[in-house]
C-alpha cells in the first residue's frame, strides 16, 4: 500500500508528547512490512539534510495567501516531506502556541498543503482513503460558527463542521468533520476507545462517536525499542549510569538508581524505593494529586523524582514540593530527554495518576526498564497495567480506580510494602514487565487491517 502519515509532530525533529513518539516510529515499522510510507510534518526549524523539492504552492486561509514550500528526507524506509511556509518558522519549541485563531489558522494551512503534498508519484491524496487518528479527544479545534469562513473551503462543507452540544451551543469543531468525514477511525487504546462512547469522556463528541461505532477500531501504542530499550540506551552511557537487562537487574539496574540519587543530590541508598513521576504539567496528567498526597508521601522511607513542564502554577507546585521536602524530593521542571531514560531507568516505581490517559506511553517505558507502575485504571493504563496479584503472582503493576489522592495512596501502599517485604514478588513484576514485546511490530500489523478495510470500504 502506499501510506501518506500527516501530524503536526513527529521525533525526533519535533515533539511536545506522546504523539510526536508515535509518528516517530509506527511509519518505520509500516515501511518494515512492505509499504511505501510517507511522513508529511511542518518544517518548523531547520532539519538536516532535507533537500528543497523546488515546488512552490499558494493557499488561502483566512482571504490571506501564504506560500508553502516542500522539503524532502529519506530516512529509515519513509520518506519524510516537510512543509515550510512563515506561521510554521521559529515555532520549534513552540509548536502549538500562540492565540487560538492563530493556532488554527496554522493547523489549517498545514492541512490544505499537507493534502497535496507528494514525493514523486505519491501524491494522490485527493484520491486516497483516510483513517482518523485520536491521541487525545480533548484537544478538538472548537470555535464559534464564524471560525469556517476562515478556512476558506466550500460554503456547502459548513455542515460537516457545526456541531451543537450542552456546553458549547452550536459551534464550529474541526475535530467533528474529521470524525464524520473519515473512512476509519482509530484510537490508541481499548479503555479510551469505550470512553470515548460516555458523555463523561467523550467531550461533547461522544454522540457522533456513536453513531460512527462501525468504522472505530482501537490499537494500543508500541514503543521504539530501539530509543527505549536498557540494553542500548544511549542516555545511560555517561555519569555512572550503565546498561542492563533483566539478567543484569541486580548490578545494573541498581547502579542507574544510585546514579540517579548522585546527579540530583539525594540520599545514595539502595534500600529506599525511589518513586518517579514524568509527564506534562497540565490536567490531564494529575501531578496536583502527587502534591495532594504529599504529607502522607513525605511519611514515608521514599524518594521522590519529578520531571515535567507545562502550565506555570504546576510548575510552581513542584518547586514548593521539593523545597518543602529537600531531603526527600527532587523536582525537575523542565522538558529533559535525557532525564526521562535515567528516571525511567533509576526509579524503583513510576506513578501516573492521570485523570485520563487515551495510551500513555511512560508506563510501558518504565515497564521496559524493570520500573513498576502504580496508576489510575484509565484509558490506556487499564489496557497495559494488569494488576498484580500475590496469590499467582501475575500482572505488571498497581493500579487504583478514581483519580484521587486516597486512592493513589492506598495503591502506593500496597507496592511499597511489596517492594519491602517480597523481594521475590517484586523481581517477578520487573521481569514480567521487561519479557513483554511492547515494539510496534504488533501494532503496525493492526494498523494494517484496519488501512486495508478503509482501502477496500469493508
Ligand atoms: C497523547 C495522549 C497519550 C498518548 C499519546 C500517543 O499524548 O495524551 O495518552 O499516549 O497521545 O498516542
Amino acid at each position: 500500500m502506499n501510506i501518506i502519515v500527516v501530524a503536526s509532530e513527529c521525533s525526533p525533529f519535533c515533539k511536545t508528547g506522546g504523539l510526536g513518539d508515535v509518528v516517530g516510529a509506527l511509519p518505520k515499522a509500516l515501511a518494515r512490512r512492505g509499504h511505501r510510507v510517507m511522513v508529511v510534518i511542518p518544517r518548523y526549524g531547520e532539519y538536516a539534510d532535507a533537500q528543497d523539492l523546488g515546488v512552490r504552492r499558494r493557499y488561502k486561509v483566512a482571504g490571506q495567501d501564504s506560500e508553502v514550500t516542500y522539503f524532502h528526507s529519506y530516512i529509515d524506509g519513509v520518506d519524510f516531506v516537510f512543509l515550510e511556509a512563515p506561521p510554521f518558522r521559529h515555532r520549534h519549541n513552540d509548536i502549538y502556541g500562540g492565540q487560538r485563531m492563530d493556532v488554527l489558522k496554522r493547523m489549517i494551512l498545514f492541512c490544505k498543503a499537507a493534502v497535496e503534498a507528494y514525493y514523486r508519484d505519491n501524491g494522490l491524496m485527493q484520491y486516497a482513503r483516510s483513517v482518523l487518528v485520536i491521541h487525545n479527544i480533548a484537544h478538538q479545534g472548537r470555535g464559534p460558527v464564524d471560525d469556517f469562513i476562515n478556512y476558506d473551503l466550500p460554503e456547502h462543507y459548513i455542515d460537516h463542521f457545526k456541531l451543537y452540544d450542552p456546553v458549547g451551543g452550536e459551534h464550529s469543531n474541526v475535530f467533528a468533520a474529521g470524525l464524520k468525514m473519515a473512512d476509519r477511525v482509530v484510537t490508541v487504546s481499548h479503555g479510551y476507545l469505550w470512553e470515548l462512547k460516555t458523555s463523561e469522556g467523550g467531550w461533547g463528541l461522544h454522540d457522533i462517536i456513536n453513531h460512527n461505532d462501525w468504522k472505530l477500531h482501537g490499537i494500543v501504542n508500541g514503543i521504539d525499542i530501539n530509543e527505549w530499550n536498557p540494553a542500548v540506551d544511549a542516555h545511560l552511557h555517561s555519569d555512572d549510569y550503565t546498561n542492563y537487562t533483566a539478567e543484569t537487574l541486580d548490578t545494573g539496574k541498581r547502579q542507574c538508581k544510585a546514579a540517579l540519587q548522585r546527579q540530583l543530590g539525594l540520599e545514595v541508598r539502595d534500600d529506599v524505593p525511589v518513586i518517579g513521576f514524568i509527564g506534562r504539567l497540565d490536567g490531564q496528567k494529575g501531578v496536583d494529586i502527587i502534591a495532594d498526597a504529599m504529607p502522607w508521601i513525605a511519611g514515608q522511607d521514599v524518594q521522590v523524582v519529578m520531571l515535567g513542564t507545562g502550565r506555570p502554577d504546576l510548575e510552581e507546585m513542584l518547586r514548593r514540593v521539593e523545597a518543602e521536602h529537600r531531603d526527600k524530593v527532587r523536582a525537575w521542571v523542565g522538558f529533559s530527554v535525557q532525564m526521562a531514560h535515567r528516571i525511567t531507568a533509576g526509579a524503583d516505581v513510576l506513578l501516573m495518576p492521570s485523570r485520563f490517559e487515551p495510551c500513555g506511553l511512560n508506563q510501558l517505558y518504565a515497564m521496559a526498564y524493570g520500573t513498576v507502575p502504580v496508576v489510575h485504571a484509565v484509558g490506556g493504563l487499564r489496557d497495559t497495567v494488569a494488576p498484580f496479584d500475590p496469590f499467582g503472582d501475575t500482572g505488571l503493576g498497581w493500579t487504583f480506580d478514581r483519580a484521587e489522592a486516597g486512592r493513589m495512596i492506598d495503591a502506593l501502599g500496597h507496592c511499597l510494602n511489596t517492594y519491602r517485604n517480597y523481594k521475590e514478588s517484586w523481581r517477578g513484576l520487573q521481569v514480567r514487565g521487561m519479557a513483554q514485546d511492547l515494539s510496534w511490530d504488533h501494532a503496525a500489523e493492526l494498523y494494517e487491517d484496519v488501512l486495508v478495510k478503509a482501502k477496500y470500504q469493508w
